[in-house]
């Protein structure tokens, strides 16, 4: 086959910048930087270059007590294992969204959604994979730190995509466990950052996509909040519930695993003890348990601020 190619005076330039349409039907909300182009110039091409797996490998470095030390082996694995809990939960949720999606921005959008998740869903397996964990022990190790307030946590968030209830699903993934995962990911990103420099970099990489996730959620939460129909009374109900079971959450989180990570950081503490974990607070300073209180605090003061710049 041939091209038939146009002689040279009649090519002319495209596009002409001021006539480009919107591509796509947005119903009251605004896509721009939530389509394949922005997600490629922001993720594939800028956040994770030069990366393989979440890692920089000219900067992949780790402390050998990860590896050697029994007790900060298993609250790593713990660790990413809980995150792998809510990185399935979010790809299953997601996938399933798109095809509830009110309109072909948000679908779209959400198939880049699906990418980044199923994303932070391999590298942390890969991560424990690299520690000689097999896909057997890793689903183990989850099912094992899913404690039953976390069970009802993420049921709640799967029954509403289950619903096909775009709003309250949108609510419960993009607000809700959004918005918990990244002050999570902030703070563990933080805390590992002298064990692990590389985890840091492959949590970073998350939080980057997480930042961005929750930027979508508020974009279309309002758009609800906006139509003022009986959408955002079911928003404003599941919020109230979702804020309990955050907090039963955390405590459990503290009952059950909190004496461990406190033998690790009285063992360690010259390692570890100035590491800024919030701003102006160094390890040093804070237990560990009023770490998991403060980042409970901050999680739900957040949740607050967003709640109110979306109209509930
Ligand atoms: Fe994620
Ligand atoms: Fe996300």
């Amino acid at each position: 086959m041939t091209d038939v190619i146009a002689s040279n005076s009649e090519l002319i330039e495209t596009p002409a910048g001021s006539e480009v349409m919107e591509k796509f039907i947005a119903d009251g909300w605004n896509p721009d930087r939530f389509d394949i182009q922005s997600w490629l110039e922001r993720t594939p091409w800028r956040n994770l270059k030069g990366t393989k797996y979440g890692i920089d490998p000219d900067q992949a470095r780790t402390h050998s007590a990860v590896r050697d030390d029994r007790l900060v082996n298993q609250i790593y694995k713990l660790d990413i294992a809980t995150f792998l809990t809510a990185e399935r939960v979010s790809y299953l949720g997601i996938s399933k969204l798109v095809g509830h999606s009110p309109d072909e921005a948000s679908a779209v959008f959400l198939a880049t959604q699906t990418v980044d998740e199923a994303r932070h869903y391999e590298i942390f397996s890969q991560r424990l994979a690299e520690f000689g964990v097999s896909p057997q022990q890793r689903d183990q190790m989850m099912q094992d730190v899913t404690t039953k307030e976390m069970r009802k946590f993420y049921d709640l968030i799967a029954e509403q995509v289950d619903k096909g209830d775009f709003a309250s699903a949108m609510m419960a993934h993009n607000i809700v466990l959004e918005g918990m995962a990244y002050p999570i990911y902030r703070y563990e990103s933080a805390y590992w950052s002298a064990f692990d420099p590389s985890l840091t970099q492959l949590i970073r990489g998350a939080f980057a996509d997480e930042v961005h996730h929750v930027k979508f959620g508020e974009a279309i939460i309002k758009r609800y909040t906006k139509l003022g129909d009986e959408s955002r009374n079911r928003m404003l109900r599941l919020a109230g519930e979702f804020h309990q079971l955050m907090t039963d959450v955390f405590e459990a989180t503290i009952q059950h695993y909190i004496h461990l990570y406190q033998l690790v950081a009285n063992e360690y503490m010259d390692l570890i003890g100035g590491i800024e974990i919030f701003r102006g607070k160094t390890m040093r300073d804070v237990s560990e348990v009023d770490q998991v209180r403060i980042l409970l605090s901050e999680i739900q003061i957040e949740h607050q601020t967003r709640m109110q710049r979306i109209g509930l």
